[in-house]
């Protein structure tokens, strides 16, 4: 396939369900070069996977290749369901297939696509799968936006690989291609464990997840306010990361069932893991879904947010608004949002709006935390 050729299906691809805008794109650069290399590297009858696709560039690609099938892990359920919506627009119905990350989706994998992820973390879970699962002769193929590489990536890959080579960048992406496994240690490194002595919490973090084991300091201001959270029978902790809002919530609030939801595979495993590592499992549902698509209108009595505001490397809004208006749906009347967020980002008026009546409960020089009462 040529680079015309490429593009022109590229061109074609949506981010939807994922926030869509003028200034983001369903593919950069780096899909490109990686498709372009892997044409290289595809051995008949090789057995390829693809892991970091955002919205279906990389495994849509890699079929126009001739790999077939093409086993896929993404992270972000969003990602998932645009890819599936790309190849559904294209007319491919077969061809690939979704796995969690682990022996499934690896095992006798020839070649590797990765769209490096931006925390070492993710990069060492997925790095310790690879070497773990793929094929002795694998060749991990990595890529990712120069301005957004850093040589622990090299380190990171070194660590699970004999032969780790940068490649020459081009049009600002660039790749590093890792190949000979090292042997890896029997038990998973991940998840990890670690207690909160501020908190009192165990938490548990899959690489991928927000803020690892650590509480963020947003997060940490927002608790500040628990004691004053209404005591609610349904609770939702809205892109719960590690689920440590949940778990707070859940322990302050005996009479309180807390669902804990997230876009990520990772941040759910997490969650899961925190609440059982805190003896909460029986008062916490976890559930992995794009804002809440999947929960009833009208029935939960409170939802937690710590929203997200960088997308890829823009700072956006559009996440965090189509989180809000999500809680705007799934409140009952009466019910409250409880948020936090970075002052300068005025989400005020869009609480007013998609919530209803919105006060001000604190402020310090970062952040801004508020309650919005649902209006009926
Ligand atoms: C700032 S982090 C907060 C994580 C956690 N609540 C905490 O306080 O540490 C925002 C979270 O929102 C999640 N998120 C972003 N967009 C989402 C969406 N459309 N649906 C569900 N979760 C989403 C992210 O995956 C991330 O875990």
């Amino acid at each position: 396939m040529t680079d015309n050729n490429f593009e022109s299906l590229f061109a074609r691809l949506g981010r939807f369900p994922d926030v869509e805008a003028a200034n983001l794109q369903a593919w950069d650069a780096t899909d490109k070069l990686l498709l372009e290399a892997a044409a290289g590297l595809l051995q008949p009858g090789g057995r390829l996977t693809v892991m970091g696709d955002r919205y279906g560039a990389l495994t849509l690609g890699a079929l126009t290749l001739g790999a077939h099938p093409v086993r896929v892990h993404q992270d972000l359920i969003t990602g998932e369901r645009a890819l599936r919506a790309n190849a559904e627009a294209l007319e491919i119905d077969a061809g690939f297939e979704h796995l969690p990350l682990g022996a499934g989706l690896l095992e006798g994998a020839s070649l590797v696509l990765l769209q490096l992820p931006r925390s070492l973390a993710e990069l060492e879970e997925i790095a310790d799968a690879v070497a773990r699962y793929a094929a002795p002769d694998v060749v991990l193929l990595a890529g990712g936006r120069v301005k957004h590489m850093s040589l622990g990536m090299n380190a990171v890959l070194a660590r699970y690989f004999e032969d780790v080579q940068p490649q020459l960048a081009r049009q600002k992406s660039r790749l590093l291609l890792a190949r000979r496994p090292k042997p890896v240690p029997a038990a998973l490194p991940f998840p990890v464990t670690e207690v909160n002595d501020e908190l009192g919490l165990t938490v548990c973090a899959r690489g991928a997840v927000f803020a690892g084991t650590g509480l963020d300091i947003g997060t940490r201001f927002l608790l500040d306010f628990l004691p004053r959270m209404p005591h609610a029978t349904r609770a939702v902790d809205l892109g719960c990361g590690t689920g440590i809002l949940a778990a707070m919530y859940a322990r302050a609030n005996p009479g309180a069932r807390v669902t804990a939801t997230d876009r990520s595979a990772a941040a759910v495993d997490s969650a899961l893991a925190t609440s059982r590592a805190n003896g909460l499992d029986g008062r916490i549902d976890v559930l992995q879904d794009d804002a809440m698509s999947s929960l009833p209108d009208a029935g939960a009595d409170l939802v937690l947010l710590n929203p997200p505001f960088h997308l890829e490397a823009a700072v956006h809004s559009g996440a965090g608004i189509k989180l809000i208006e999500a809680a705007g749906r799934v409140l009952a009347p009466g019910g409250e949002l409880w948020t936090v967020f970075n002052s300068h980002l005025h989400y005020r008026p869009a609480l007013e709006r998609l919530i209803g009546p919105t006060r001000e409960v604190g402020r310090n020089p970062k952040f801004t935390v508020t309650a919005s009462t649902r209006r009926p």
